[in-house]
């Protein structure tokens, strides 16, 4: 559905206003999954995106139903855009989201919202100070397989919980791609260690820590290509993860617990119609449960939304992702960084 048909079927509607939104810069993200959720979504209304390149802005201008604008500048100054979407490549995150917060717009950021804690820190600052929401893109965590499993685990469904293990691991990307570059923030640990990372933080809670952790960097980039890091709560139980962008694709995770084991596959990046196996296993045996299929940018897209228009400053509770999160998170990037050498 174009922005377009989508406005239409407002019309009259009983939605309330909805978000007015710009896009900075035209990623394969936004082109892939994000805008073909926001265009589809009542709450918002895209209305412009803007481009270094003056053709790409037209492209998907064109496809999404919106303006092209060009720079990025020239969007934060139009005061028919609310919020703004901002998927550049991390080394630029700070500078937009910064920029954009400054001009009084709300921002849903790509992940990882900065390269370091300090940052993300002064960022969440700078919006509570504004009464902006801030959001961070961490989209898995509002697939409802997940919460089906702690509905398991709380259930009794493996005993007690032990241990977890989660890998987000993704084959070689071309030499150019914003992941090898240095400069833009590329690597492993801030492109696919923040997945695993933050499912442990889902499963465990607060009160992680890092206790050890490897990185490895490749010689000619100079950027990491993989990793993995163990993690403790403070009663002990222990998460493992595993990252990298030069293996074989693996996206899952396991809770081990005192009687069972819970399992899932493609956890992260699950594509909107597929229907999420749920695997338990304890000494009776394994039992998999089919559920329904879900689009968990179209979750994200709708709970930023909501957040903007309750005008909390913060996404709605029980979204998976709330503002509160963002820093704690990035400490524990920062702590694998640190010990990974
Ligand atoms: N949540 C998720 O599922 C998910 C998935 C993939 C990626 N991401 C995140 O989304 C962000 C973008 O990832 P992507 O794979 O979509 O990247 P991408 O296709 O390379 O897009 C990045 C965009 O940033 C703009 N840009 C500005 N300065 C740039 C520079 N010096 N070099 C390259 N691009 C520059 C470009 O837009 P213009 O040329 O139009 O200005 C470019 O299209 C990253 O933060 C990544 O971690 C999130």
């Amino acid at each position: 559905m174009t922005q377009g048909e989508n406005n239409e079927r407002q019309v009259g509607g009983p939605s309330a206003t909805p978000v007015r939104l710009g896009v900075l810069g035209c990623a394969s993200i936004a082109w892939r999954r994000t805008l073909p959720a926001a265009v589809a979504e009542p709450l918002l209304w895209v209305v412009a995106v803007a481009s270094r390149d003056p053709d790409k802005a037209g492209r998907f201008a064109r496809h999404f139903g919106c303006e092209a604008v060009r720079g990025y500048e020239e969007l934060l100054g139009r005061d028919d855009v609310d919020a703004v979407y901002i998927p550049l490549p991390v080394a630029l995150h700070a500078r937009w989201i910064e920029a954009a917060l400054r001009a009084g717009k709300h921002v849903l950021a790509e992940k990882p919202l900065a390269e370091d804690a300090a940052t993300a820190d002064r960022l969440v600052s700078l919006a509570r100070s504004r009464g902006l929401l801030l959001a961070e893109n961490y989209m898995f965590t509002y697939h409802t397989q997940h919460e089906a499993v702690r509905r398991l685990v709380a259930g009794g469904a493996i005993g007690e919980l032990r241990a977890f293990f989660a890998a987000f691991t993704i084959p070689r990307l071309p030499p150019d791609d914003i992941r090898n570059q240095r400069q833009l923030g590329g690597g492993a640990l801030l492109d696919v260690a923040g997945y695993p990372i933050r499912a442990a933080e889902l499963f465990l809670g607060d009160g992680l820590e890092v206790t050890g952790a490897v990185l490895r960097y490749d010689p000619v980039t100079k950027v990491d290509t993989g990793g993995a890091a163990l993690l403790r709560t403070p009663s002990g139980v222990t998460a493992q993860i595993t990252f990298g962008i030069e293996n074989a694709y693996r996206s899952s995770y396991e809770l081990w617990g005192s009687t069972g084991r819970i399992g899932v596959d493609r956890a992260f990046t699950p594509p909107p119609d597929h229907r999420p196996v749920v695997r338990v296993e304890t000494q009776d045996g394994t039992e998999e449960s089919v559920l329904d299929a879900d689009d968990q940018f179209a979750r994200v897209v709708r709970a930023f939304a909501r957040g903007v228009l309750d005008g909390t400053g913060d996404l709605p509770a029980g979204s998976g992702h709330g503002t509160d999160a963002i820093v704690p998170h990035a400490r524990l990037v920062d702590t694998v960084r640190r010990l990974g050498g």
